[in-house]
């Protein structure tokens, strides 16, 4: 079975991004294709990276590091529910990509943002980090809105529109997930 970690990409208190995840979480769990499970930054309390040697070398020193890398490593692919911060993703979220590197690679990828103009400038600049760490980010997004899908800014209210739209996502994702897993385990078709 697929796994799929669905990454809560701020640790902001009072942060959206935890209610946007658990929303993924409830579409993505109903179907039988994956297995979902969020993935808290929060929880793993990762300070600004720390790491002396760089993290494509493989040598990690740190604990903290060492069980993200276990929890990434565990996974086949991502949904990285990102805000936008001054038109780019969190520090929070780039600093957790940053802190690895081998347990990202050859795995696929897709994104959930909201902002002002539905996070897709965060997006953005998203897809080209992902190709430095050699995910395969799908072109489905989901871009909810601060205006349209948040009551008075705070309360997530997605519109109905979305939810076909996670799936339609999904159905990419899943596609991409399971060509990599085939990749990474030498069993693609020559
Ligand atoms: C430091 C900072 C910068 C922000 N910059 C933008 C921005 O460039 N574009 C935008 O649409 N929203 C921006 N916002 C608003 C955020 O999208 C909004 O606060 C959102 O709730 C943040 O996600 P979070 O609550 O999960 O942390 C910014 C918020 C913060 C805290």
């Amino acid at each position: 079975m697929l796994k799929i970690g669905i990454i809560v990409g701020s640790t902001r208190p009072g942060r959206k991004a935890d209610a946007v995840a658990k929303w993924v979480l409830d579409v993505a769990s109903k179907r039988t294709d994956a297995q979902y499970e969020l993935v808290d930054l929060e929880t793993f309390n990762l300070p600004l990276l720390d790491e002396a040697i760089p993290p494509s070398l493989g040598k990690y020193e740190k604990d903290h590091t060492k069980a993200w890398a276990a929890k990434i490593a565990s996974l086949d692919g991502f949904i990285f529910v990102t805000p936008e911060y001054n038109h780019s993703t969190s520090g929070a979220l780039k600093n957790a990509i940053d802190f690895i590197y081998a347990e990202w690679t050859n795995k696929a990828a897709a994104f959930v943002s909201y902002g002002s103009a539905n996070g897709v400038r965060a997006v953005e600049h998203l897809r080209g980090v992902m190709a430095e760490i050699q995910v395969a980010d799908v072109r489905a997004h989901v871009g909810l809105s601060l205006f349209e899908d948040f009551e008075a800014f705070t309360t997530f209210k997605p519109r109905d529109i979305h939810t076909p739209l996670v799936g339609a996502l999904l159905d990419q994702l899943v596609g991409w997930t399971r060509a990599l897993q085939a990749l990474r385990a030498g069993t693609l078709p020559a």
